[in-house]
């Protein structure tokens, strides 16, 4: 069954992906493509709607991203968001002109007339503008039907047409009725069914899986991290006991980690599921290795190396699954930026396995949505809410060399932040929260004795993507606590700091 389609055409702007996602929200399927996509190709994945972006251009800019005006002759509804609506009132013969001020934040948004497209929308609201040029003639055959204060068609249309254009951005929590107004374009405007569901897509993965896999064998590497877990989940319940996963223990996973892995997927689950226990031999790898990049480099090729291992043992198989998911195989419109850290995934996988063919069975999904696939499979949220968490591991937590004394150390201060936070009800609103062993000693006083232990430094940062983050705003009678637990529980750690930095200037991990 093909479900309905919505097409996103990304003109480069910072909020894309939270439009397609907004979309999926509402029970829409649609996929962000770049906005030099052909007309043809257009027409062929016939969408019910179209959304064009925002983008950080100006519309009179050389080199400015256009569209082909046959875009507006396939009698599919069109919604411009900031740059999308100028763009759209630019090349139908509007006029876009250049504000002397840019007008960024919050604003009152009043409708000035009803439309489809306000649909349970009070007359006055609150929008998130962000933009420097706007809309100050409309084409022939459109109305302004909302305006902002500086902004006279913040809202405009052509209902005979079914194009619309927003100068504010809907798809941010600011807007206040942003969602609402997306919605009202899918299902007021375009006619969609809502027949994306997650539960819909496990059925019609499990069907599709099972035709495809058959009684043929299939091989899955597992790290404990969610898209691997739940890839494997989906692929088992297809096709049970032909799936093999191997799960590598690299010995830098948190406290408790590895065995609960074995608990769930094995024990509860019933997957044939190998662990190769390989902590001492990424010790060994490591010892005397100080310098970030190399420990992830190193991290990276032992992983290769025991997989091949175990691959090799099971011999040939069919098929190889993955857990790719939707943002890595997004074409964005934009470019590509300086790379910070080196960031290992099972990449290097394909070329130690003697396999046919790749299973992908999530590279339609955004993370929200991998996590939903994998409560309607029955996972627990430890595994399915588990905070996102870097493939060295505890490696890129150790500061300088890493020891086995280090990572003992850090695995327990690390336990007691994760359990304060959680008792705390915290976990839900913070992005990834996690203890780093400093690579330096300071004196301290325990009983009546002088200490000369390390320093543990606490983490935890707010963010949508990790591409920014900011610190987060945890309460000092919880920091205290934590602070307390550690000095009395955790061998080596005598002293404990909170760290206040954002992303940037900081990354999130220390490494
Ligand atoms: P940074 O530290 O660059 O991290 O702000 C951004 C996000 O990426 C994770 N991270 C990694 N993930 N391999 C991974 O698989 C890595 O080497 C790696 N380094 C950082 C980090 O935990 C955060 O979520």
């Amino acid at each position: 069954m093909q479900h309905q389609r919505v097409l996103v055409l990304d003109f480069g702007g910072q909020y894309n992906q939270l439009i397609a996602r907004r979309v999926r929200d509402l029970n829409v399927y649609c996929d962000l493509r770049p906005c030099s996509m052909p007309l043809e190709e257009i027409r062929q994945y016939a969408p019910i709607g179209i959304i064009f972006t925002g983008g950080p251009n100006s519309v009179y800019d050389a080199g400015s991203p256009h569209i082909d005006p046959a875009i507006f002759s396939l009698g599919i509804p069109v919604l411009g968001i900031c740059y999308g609506c100028q763009l759209i009132a630019y090349t139908l013969g509007g006029r876009v002109v250049h504000s002397a001020k840019s007008e960024y934040g919050k604003r009152e948004l009043t409708f000035v007339r009803r439309s489809p497209v306000s649909e349970d929308i009070p007359e006055k609201s609150i929008c998130w503008m962000s933009h420097t040029d706007h809309v100050e003639t409309l084409p022939a055959g459109f109305e302004a039907l909302a305006c902002t204060e500086s902004c006279p068609a913040a809202v405009y249309g052509d209902e005979a047409r079914r194009i619309y254009g927003v100068q504010f951005h809907p798809e941010v929590v600011h807007t206040a009725y942003g969602e609402r107004l997306i919605k009202n374009f899918l299902y007021g405007i375009c006619g969609a069914k809502g027949d994306w569901t997650m539960r819909n897509f496990v059925a019609e993965q499990v069907t599709r899986l099972r035709a495809k896999i058959g009684g043929q064998k299939v091989l899955c590497a597992m790290s404990g991290g969610v898209d691997s877990a739940v890839a494997a989940t989906l692929v088992h319940r297809a096709v049970g006991e032909n799936l093999t996963c191997v799960f590598v223990d690299h010995g830098l996973l948190r406290k408790g980690e590895a065995d609960e892995v074995m608990e769930v997927f094995q024990k509860k689950l019933g997957m044939r599921l190998i662990r190769a226990d390989a902590g001492e031999r990424f010790l060994a790898a490591l010892a005397g290795v100080a310098e970030p990049e190399q420990k992830r480099k190193i991290i990276g090729a032992e992983f290769i190396k025991v997989f091949e291992r175990e691959a090799k043992a099971i011999g040939a198989v069919d098929f190889l699954v993955q857990g790719t998911i939707y943002p890595d195989v997004i074409e964005s419109g934009t470019g590509k930026s300086a790379v910070i850290k080196s960031h290992h995934n099972v990449g290097g996988l394909p070329s130690v396995v003697d396999f046919r063919e790749i299973v992908e069975p999530l590279r339609d999904l955004f993370k929200d949505e991998v996590r939903r696939v994998g409560t309607e499979l029955g996972l627990p949220d430890s595994v399915v809410q588990r905070q996102p968490f870097p493939g060295p591991g505890l490696a890129i937590r150790i500061m300088g060399e890493v020891t086995r004394e280090k990572l003992e150390t850090l695995r327990e201060a690390d336990a007691v932040f994760r359990e304060e936070v959680a008792a705390a009800g915290l976990a839900g609103s913070i992005w990834q929260y996690f203890a780093v062993i400093t690579n330096s000693k300071t004196v301290g006083v325990q009983g009546d004795f002088r200490t000369y232990e390390n320093v543990i430094a606490l983490r935890a940062v707010t963010s949508v993507d990790a591409m920014t983050a900011d610190w987060a705003r945890i309460p000092y009678d919880v920091l205290e606590k934590v602070s307390n637990r550690i000095a009395n529980e955790v061998p080596h750690a005598n002293r404990i700091v909170y760290d206040i930095t954002g992303k940037p200037p900081a990354t999130i991990e220390w490494e």
